[in-house]
């Protein structure tokens, strides 16, 4: 039968596949007043398998309407990661610039040759479409990049780049990613590598982006690189990085040669950003695959597995010395708040609990102002946070330690549900708070996102309690803190169709 919209575990208002297995995020793009979500599919299990490209639309990216499979497996192979843009110029021949052609850009990856031992069994390819993303017809002259004997040779992303008018691929291959440039999206020349050891650890590069993005209140525009990176994350698992630096239509020079972590919690991989969002609206919207390879198999969810993140608006800012990504709930997400409670200022100290009256804390925005006292009887505050508790005395416990300078979500105790010990962890995060710090924790049935300082630090997991949370506490250890502002809102459900 069709799954209920409210199964246990079953996210009400983050983007699921209504049956069986999804991982990343493929393809975003705005068309005619539409946001376009394709991901990685497998119809026919809950776990991973011959790939597909799901497919999803949505007016406002909150509520969502699912559409049938877009692309299904054929000879070449599976249909791995990959982008989509509107080919506006007709450059590919596929329509006209009456109908311009939504062009979808994929890897093959050829499980026959893999077994067989060939080495470039993943290649490029096209599809396209000339009604809204309805349907779609593969080129017949696929793949259009073939493999230069290459292990791993996917996900490709591509932009227009304005100033070299040409179109742009970034591609992953292993330790690196590999930039193309083409003027029909068919032929592709070779243009650069770039890689840094710093943040190769072992994983592989996965689904790269590549973007301008201008700096908040300047004139000057940075080129970004997402890269998700498998295993090597801060926390364990897949993560994301990205480096900020200038793209001059052939090679990327990062500013530094370090990358930062787009997020530092365990379930936000392989994100990347729409293509073709109107000049007029301008934002980076970005939505990230909310699950880690390290368990997303086995999460205790029955007929569908893993939900995307919220989609989030990114924006560039100087912080000190330093350029960074923060990354904020997408402004649309608001319609769905109920203001359920307002409070206080108040000085806590130790475990004080609140009567959440009809807030329910499975389905919820909950907004504070924290400010830790510099010294008080007991001596410094060492930490301070939140306590979220059920029925069956589980607790989750998220806060921030004013010692190791850190922020920290401990699952170990809402996670019975997972067979694997090893899941069952403290998640941290490096992050230097200012005598006031803001939290916004957005949870969802199995999913906590938590936004500090409007986005300058961002932790994501998923998390699996056996009932309900229907107790909140706030808590300072050692110290007081003072709850400067607190907000409460009920999220309303968006079903999807
Ligand atoms: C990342 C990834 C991609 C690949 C896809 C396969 O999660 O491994 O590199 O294209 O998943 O499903």
């Amino acid at each position: 039968g069709v799954p209920t919209a409210n199964e246990k575990y079953r996210p009400q208002f983050h983007f699921t596949p209504q049956a069986n297995w999804m991982n990343d995020p493929n393809g975003m793009v705005y068309y005619e007043g539409e946001y376009h979500l394709f991901y990685q599919y497998y119809p026919d299990s809950t776990v991973w398998g011959p790939m597909h490209w799901g497919h999803a639309v949505s007016k406002d990216l909150i509520h969502w309407e699912h559409l049938p499979i877009a692309l299904y497996p054929d000879s070449l192979g599976y249909i791995y990661s990959g982008s989509a843009v509107i080919d506006w110029e007709n450059t590919t021949g596929f329509g006209s610039k009456e109908n311009p052609p939504m062009v979808a850009i994929y890897t093959y990856h050829n499980m026959e040759a893999e077994r067989a031992g060939a080495n470039n069994f993943e290649t490029q390819a096209l599809a396209y479409s000339l009604d809204k993303g309805r349907t779609w017809k593969k080129y017949k002259n696929n793949p259009v990049l073939p493999n230069p004997e290459l292990k791993h040779f996917r996900d490709p992303k591509v932009i227009w780049h304005e100033e070299s008018e040409q179109w742009i691929m970034i591609l992953a291959a292993g330790d690196r990613v590999k930039f193309y440039a083409s003027k029909d999206l068919k032929l592709w020349s070779f243009k650069s590598d770039f890689m840094r050891d710093t943040v190769a650890q072992g994983g592989g590069w996965e689904c790269p982006d590549l973007f301008p993005l201008k700096l908040e209140g300047s004139d000057i525009t940075k080129w970004i690189i997402l890269v998700s990176i498998n295993p090597g994350g801060p926390n364990g698992g897949s993560a994301t990085q990205y480096f900020v630096g200038d793209f001059d239509g052939s090679s990327f020079q990062p500013d530094v040669d370090t990358a930062k972590w787009l997020d530092w919690g365990m379930d936000n991989y392989a994100g990347v950003t729409w293509s073709d969002i109107p000049e007029e609206d301008g934002r980076r919207l970005f939505i990230g695959w909310m699950s880690n390879w390290q368990y997303a198999q086995e999460v205790p969810t029955e007929s569908w597995r893993s939900a995307m993140t919220l989609p989030r608006e990114l924006k560039l800012v100087q912080e000190k010395d330093d350029i960074i990504i923060v990354s904020n709930p997408i402004k649309e997400f608001n319609v769905l708040k109920e203001q359920h409670q307002m409070d206080y200022e108040t000085l806590l100290s130790g475990e004080v609990p609140i009567d959440i009256k009809e807030l329910d804390l499975n389905s919820c925005e909950l907004n504070f102002v924290f400010e830790p006292q510099e010294a008080s009887q007991n001596g410094h505050t060492t930490a301070f946070g939140l306590l979220l508790r059920n029925d069956e005395e589980e607790e989750l416990k998220l806060g921030y330690n004013m010692l190791s300078k850190k922020f920290f979500m401990d699952r170990t105790n809402v996670c019975k549900a997972f067979s694997n010990p090893q899941y069952l962890s403290l998640i941290t995060g490096d992050y230097t708070i200012q005598k006031q710090v803001k939290m916004k924790i957005i949870i969802d049935a199995s999913s906590i996102e938590v936004f500090v300082d409007d986005g300058k630090f961002v932790m994501t997991n998923t998390i699996f309690p056996q009932d309900p949370f229907n107790q909140l506490s706030l808590f300072s250890s050692l110290g007081s803190v003072k709850i400067r502002e607190a907000e409460f809102f009920n999220i309303k459900n968006n079903k999807t169709k």
